[in-house]
């Protein structure tokens, strides 16, 4: 783990704690105490959820809200996991409860979290800077977002929009009958057939890249897997199977190795989201997917969305 983390000592943490996930130690668990939970409800009682979502400078006044409650020792720690990338990613967890309505509480929290690290981008299917949407037992979409029975994917979001995604918040709202399901995660660098991809004519080339009508995205976009490096050198990628679109059987073949080389991947991690808590992802250095559910006719859950770009680099 990183010196930046390691020399950000417990003690120095106010109104929360962190610690590398058990599964996977990049991933940082960072957890708020009752104390700091119950100040930033108080610090941010005056602002509801409509007028958060009709203003959106309340938004980084909700953020400052929960950093103040957290004597302003939170978004160092966030920032510093997110331009990390032998991190890159954290679950934030609370301790106790909310006092007021427990949906609204966890967007206003998300929204702190995305806020302090960034600012969102807008959400086209769901019209708002963040998403609301329930995964139920049967689905007949056109694509594989809220279908339960299947795994998703391993892929980054953004792939298929103009808009830059530096990262991506996954939020658990509320989970009935569940069995699986888990969050999956592969840190780019953990995937042992990087270098064969990266190092491949094609791995520089422009792809073609676009999405179905639920979407509500009506242009394409042309760039490679692996669209840039980072300060430091390193691949940042942007790959998802079910929107590029080869032109060619070369590129058709290097995508089809690429899918089946990450499915088989054993480094990747299952990373249990609990209702409450919210996965943050570095978008260009970590993959995300999600594992299958067993089937269940009661079965039902709501998750949230936030995605956007970095505030600082
Ligand atoms: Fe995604």
């Amino acid at each position: 783990m990183s010196q930046s983390i390691k020399g950000s000592q417990l003690t120095e943490f106010k109104g929360f704690s962190c610690v590398p996930h058990e599964v996977n130690p990049r991933l940082q668990r960072i957890t708020l105490s009752p104390v700091a939970l119950a100040q930033f409800e108080e610090n941010s009682k005056n602002w509801d959820l409509q007028a958060i979502e009709y203003k959106p400078f309340l938004r980084f006044a909700v953020a400052n809200a929960l950093d103040e409650a957290c004597e302003f020792s939170l978004s160092p720690l966030l920032n510093s996991i997110m331009q990390d990338r032998e991190t890159g990613a954290f679950l934030f967890e609370y301790d106790g409860q909310p006092s007021g309505e427990v949906s609204d509480f966890h967007v206003k929290l998300s929204t702190a979290i995305s806020h302090l690290i960034g600012v969102p981008n807008f959400d086209a299917m769901y019209g708002k800077f963040y998403a609301r949407f329930t995964v139920k037992n049967k689905d007949d979409s056109d694509s594989y977002l809220r279908q339960a029975h299947r795994r998703m994917e391993l892929h980054n979001d953004g792939t298929y929009v103009k808009e830059r995604t530096d990262f991506v918040l996954m939020m658990k709202m509320k989970e009935q009958n569940m069995e699986g399901g888990d969050s999956l995660i592969l840190h780019v660098d953990d995937w042992q057939d990087l270098e064969t991809f990266y190092q491949h004519p094609l791995a520089k080339q422009d792809i073609q890249w676009g999405s179905p009508p639920s979407k509500q995205v009506d242009y394409k976009v042309h760039h490679p897997v692996f669209f840039e490096e980072d300060k430091n050198g390193k691949p940042h990628m942007l790959f998802i199977d079910q929107f590029c679109e080869p032109q060619n059987m070369q590129q058709g073949l290097y995508l089809h190795k690429m899918s089946e080389s990450l499915e088989a991947e054993e480094n990747c991690s299952n990373i249990r989201v609990p209702v409450g808590s919210m996965l943050v992802l570095q978008n260009h250095c970590w993959l995300h997917g999600r594992d299958k559910f067993i089937p269940n006719p009661g079965l039902e859950r709501e998750l949230l969305r936030q995605r956007g770009q970095f505030t600082q680099k």
